[in-house]
């Protein structure tokens, strides 16, 4: 697998491809790549000529705290998985390429990042929004893909795509899931074997809250009340949030047949924090 380490050297590809009318799917990723990863690229590998996945851990989106010099890094690893899924080359940055000595220049989607994610860590999309207008602005793509287990992300880059202006198509793909129903991340290797039992908290409050909506439940503050109910029962599992929004918005629901995104992050062993949500169409009685 081609990989490709300074902005010149990937412009002058990108130029050659698109002179010969290629269209140019993109795969935006901080490396260790999984399955969840590995079906973003097979699906762009489908849908375009050529596919770039780009593996940088992106210090911007880290807050001080958080593990950005921890993250797990393995590139003769992704390039296998870039390789068996599709993939044409790897573009994998420095720091430095990325952002020279200081970046003074920031990208801010407001209102969409001040809830969930956004609210517990502070900056993170900013740190996001940033390194993908940069990466848009490099590569010039036809269609970036970014998956729905990062439901928040994904709802803060459309709406930056479109009020940006960016000629992106910006393509949502499913989460995927260990045969337990864990969902897929880098992040679960920092689990012990404990810890990685404790985790399935997650989906399995999540599916109970699906449950009960199917069911025909209305009422948002009892969905939210299950599953606070099954994640305290899990010794090892503390809340970061449980939220039920607008699918789109991120903002409360007004109206309830619009889809709903319930959407949860949980600490285990206070200090791994996961992610997982599902979207939900209430059916609406004639
Ligand atoms: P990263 O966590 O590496 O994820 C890269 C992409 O893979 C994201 O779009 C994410 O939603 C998707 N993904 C991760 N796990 C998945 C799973 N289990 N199922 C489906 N898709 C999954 O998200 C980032 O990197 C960064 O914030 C990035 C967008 C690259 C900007 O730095």
């Amino acid at each position: 697998m081609k990989i490709i380490h300074e902005i010149y050297d990937i412009k002058e590809q990108i130029k050659k491809w698109k002179k010969e009318g290629l269209s140019i799917g993109f795969v935006p990723t901080m490396g260790f790549l999984h399955e969840g990863h590995a079906s973003l690229i097979k699906t762009a590998s489908k849908e375009n000529d050529k596919v770039i996945v780009s593996v940088f851990v992106n210090p911007l989106q880290f807050g001080p705290t958080e593990d950005y010099s921890d993250y797990p890094r393995d590139i003769d690893h992704d390039s296998k998985i870039c390789r068996e899924n599709g993939a044409s080359l790897i573009f994998n940055p420095s720091p430095k390429t990325m952002y020279g000595d200081k970046n003074y220049t920031h990208v801010n989607v407001d209102t969409l990042t001040n809830k969930l994610c956004g609210f517990s860590r502070p900056g993170h999309f900013q740190g996001v929004c940033t390194v993908i207008t940069k990466f848009f602005n490099i590569l010039s793509p036809d269609k970036a893909y970014f998956g729905e287990k990062d439901a928040q992300q994904l709802a803060v880059i459309k709406r930056m795509v479109k009020d940006l202006n960016f000629d992106i198509e910006i393509i949502g793909c499913p989460i995927i899931r260990e045969k337990d129903g864990l969902a897929k991340s880098s992040r679960n290797t920092y689990l012990d074997n404990k810890g990685r039992q404790a985790a399935l908290v997650l989906n399995k409050s999540l599916k109970s809250a699906h449950n009960l909506l199917e069911s025909g439940e209305k009422d948002l503050s009892k969905v939210k009340k299950l599953i606070k109910n099954n994640i305290e029962k899990e010794p090892l599992a503390t809340i970061d949030y449980i939220e039920i929004v607008d699918s789109l918005t991120l903002q409360p629901v007004y109206k309830i047949e619009d889809p709903i995104l319930v959407a949860i992050a949980v600490y285990i062993n206070n200090k791994v924090r996961l992610i997982d949500n599902f979207t939900f169409k209430i059916k609406q009685v004639k």
